[in-house]
């Protein structure tokens, strides 16, 4: 027999595939399952996007573009950073790649040697871990304080002379938390006193409801030199198929980022950047309903699941992290999808064991049965 690579091995297989493919099963066989796992918002791509991107194949845009992507796109980027997080970079600052889960591995490939640790605050984004991993790092994981957020004590005794990165995550996959300022000054000391790199997760940047998002990267001219910040158009504007994300960053950075990824993928699909330029170029106008619409449901939720459920408040993305008085994850998510019919992501994949991850990026019907059969197994169980 021979052996595969042990990259592969390191990755096992996730409870969430397994419980995924139970719903999926059980739908088949017509029983009326209520999907509360999906990572990607229920709407459809803007026509106008979709348009865009026709022109562009009919104008010729379906060659090879340059390795760190197309220059208008990274000029729009450029624009963007500015006016909406006081930013400004280098169109050579920034790398495009086939969505933010690939520009966070070409982040992983371009900064960590063999043994670089990487402190990963739980929870985490599922796909974290498994990234550092692959890529010959080690995840370390740093606790949480009372509201969900980096336990800044520690977080301090984390760090070691291996530590190469931190990740931060706001507004937060899997529980909706969003940053304040004051907070992220006080994890920004710790990054410029020990000088290690912020990997700044902003995916969910305009899915946010009460407040405005700050990039770490915004609080000082230091800081913005040790922050890789990460975001895309799959989320903002419902485009997670057309697979575009990118960095912004010091452009040592980023050329090594554009040197890894013109040897793999070369740069993402010419249509689908020039849809994202359209997209980026656009912004607000394209994506207000939605947002809105995710508020509505966070508040209905919020107003109507049972008060024996505990979560941290909710201000972006569209998740909920709940606890049902410290039941395990998994033996929760089983039986709510066997005897309620509801899917969910048991909080395990997060690194939390008695919390589960429900998605409200779906109909606002659907949410009001789901509410109903949740609050019900409150009320047989708890
Ligand atoms: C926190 C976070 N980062 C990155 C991604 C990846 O986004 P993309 O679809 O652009 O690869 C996701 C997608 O679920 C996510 O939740």
């Amino acid at each position: 027999m021979i052996n595969l690579s042990q990259r592969a091995e390191i990755l096992k297989p996730s409870a969430t595939l397994s419980l995924n493919k139970k719903a999926k099963e059980m739908k088949a066989k017509g029983f009326d399952v209520i999907n509360l796992t999906v990572g990607e918002p229920d709407f459809d791509t803007p026509e106008e996007i979709k348009e865009f991107a026709i022109k562009a194949m009919k104008d010729g845009y379906t060659k090879y573009t340059e390795e760190k992507g197309m220059k208008n796109l990274r000029e729009i980027i450029c624009e963007k950073l500015e006016k909406d997080n006081g930013l400004k970079y280098d169109p050579e600052e920034i790398v495009i790649s086939n969505g933010a889960k690939h520009s966070l591995f070409n982040i992983f490939l371009s900064i960590l040697n063999p043994e670089d640790e990487v402190i990963i605050p739980v929870p985490y984004w599922v796909s974290y871990p498994a990234m550092v991993l692959i890529c010959g790092g080690v995840p370390v994981f740093c606790k949480y304080n009372e509201k969900f957020k980096i336990d800044i004590e520690d977080l301090k005794t984390k760090i070691t002379p291996k530590t190469k990165a931190l990740i931060l995550n706001s507004p937060s996959n899997p529980t909706g938390i969003v940053y304040e300022k004051k907070e992220l000054e006080e994890i920004a000391e710790i990054i410029l006193s020990n000088k290690i790199f912020c990997i700044s997760d902003e995916v969910y940047e305009k899915i946010i409801f009460d407040k405005q998002h700050i990039s770490i990267a915004s609080l000082s001219k230091e800081l913005k030199n040790l922050t890789i910040i990460v975001n895309g158009v799959s989320k903002t504007f419902a485009m997670t198929g057309w697979r575009i994300g990118f960095t912004a960053s010091r452009k040592d950075i980023a050329d090594a980022i554009g040197k890894i990824q013109g040897q793999t993928t070369s740069a993402p699909s010419s249509i689908s950047q020039m849809a994202s330029y359209y997209a980026i170029k656009e912004g607000e106008r394209l994506f207000k309903n939605m947002v809105e619409e995710f508020k509505k449901r966070r508040n209905f939720l919020v107003e109507n699941l049972s008060n024996e459920i505990k979560y941290p408040y909710p201000e972006g993305a569209f998740y909920m992290f709940l606890n049902f008085k410290n039941m395990d994850s998994k033996i929760l998510s089983q039986r709510l999808l066997e005897e309620k019919l509801i899917a969910t992501v048991p909080g395990e994949e997060f690194g939390v064991d008695n919390y589960i991850r429900i998605s409200y990026a779906l109909d606002i019907e659907s949410l009001k049965k789901a509410v109903e059969r949740v609050n019900e197994f409150v009320k047989e169980n708890l």
